[in-house]
């Protein structure tokens, strides 16, 4: 009887103890970015895509894919929904104000807030010389690289100020965004003028709970620095002997994960900052 008393015992202090540590894995588990609302631009490729797949991994509840490229966006929206996060996909000019507006009111309406947007979407041109730059590419650059941000961000701040949760907005820049790419006037100026669009909202906002930082990435081994027959183009091939310290391209799953850290509490008093990720080819 004793004997049986004491398995029993030992019985009930073992489940407990398999409770207990189960419970730990699950807490362990938990994303940083568990139950998130979230709007990524630029999903249909490169870094977002692999930040999309990372918010996926990160427990978001939602992920609005927006993008041009509306294949692209059907290929990511794939990888989330095999993750088992929940997705909505917008095929979208982000450098169409109305288009934006009522994309980000569809979502709100849907989710009742927003909690982080990551506005990536952009393009590259090829390279040429300042004083022979057509003024209708500086003009499309500057649209789609610069005043598209300010569009998104605008709608996005509205919406977490009248959802009075806060927010986090994370902007992509570029190495451009603090030094001169070669050949690429119009793309440095639209990258330094998102830096100053991430600075002049979290100046501006950071009081009422909405943090804006702006990530700036090296070389990313994504289609914007290949050609057609998917070749590093010879600028990218250029670039990466002038700024990489070890000839490496950096991966869009390493961008991802610090767009995802930034967007998350562990990152709580990080604001208005230009988070430069080239492995430090930016101080060679
Ligand atoms: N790849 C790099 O080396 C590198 C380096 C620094 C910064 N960046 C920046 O990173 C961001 C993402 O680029 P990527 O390397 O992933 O390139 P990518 O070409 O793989 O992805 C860019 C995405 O933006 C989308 N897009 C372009 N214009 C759009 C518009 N008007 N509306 C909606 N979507 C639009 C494209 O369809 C594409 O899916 C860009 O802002 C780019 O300038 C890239």
């Amino acid at each position: 009887m004793l004997t049986v008393i004491n398995s029993a015992s030992y019985i009930f202090q073992w489940k407990n103890k398999v409770r207990s540590s189960e419970y730990l894995i699950r807490k362990e588990a938990m994303g940083i970015l568990e139950g998130k609302i979230t709007v990524v631009t630029g999903a249909a490729s490169g870094i977002g895509r692999s930040t999309a797949e990372a918010f996926a991994k990160e427990g978001v509840a939602h992920i609005a894919l927006v993008d041009v490229d509306e294949q692209g966006i059907l290929l990511t929206s794939e990888i989330v929904k095999n993750l088992k996060t929940g997705f909505s996909t917008h095929c979208v000019d982000v450098s169409e104000e109305d288009l934006v507006a009522s994309t980000l009111s569809e979502i709100v309406s849907e989710h009742g807030r927003l909690d982080v947007a990551f506005n990536n979407a952009g393009i590259n041109h090829p390279s040429s010389k300042f004083h022979e730059l057509e003024t209708e590419n500086w003009s499309e650059m500057i649209k789609t690289n610069l005043t598209s941000v300010f569009i998104c961000m605008k709608y996005e701040i509205m919406h977490m100020l009248e959802s009075g949760s806060g927010g986090v907005i994370v902007n992509t820049s570029s190495g451009a965004g603090i030094v001169p790419a070669p050949g690429q006037a119009h793309y440095t100026a639209a990258k330094h003028g998102v830096v100053g669009l991430t600075k002049s909202a979290a100046s501006e906002y950071g009081k009422l709970g909405i943090r804006c930082n702006a990530i700036l990435p090296g070389l990313v081994d994504t289609p914007m620095i290949r050609d057609a027959s998917g070749e590093l183009t010879d600028r990218a091939k250029r670039t990466l002997e002038r700024i990489s310290p070890t000839g490496e391209l950096i991966k869009p799953e390493q961008i991802a994960q610090t767009v995802t850290w930034l967007s998350s509490e562990g990152s709580a008093k990080i604001n208005g900052q230009s988070v430069v990720i080239d492995g430090g080819g930016i101080m060679r």
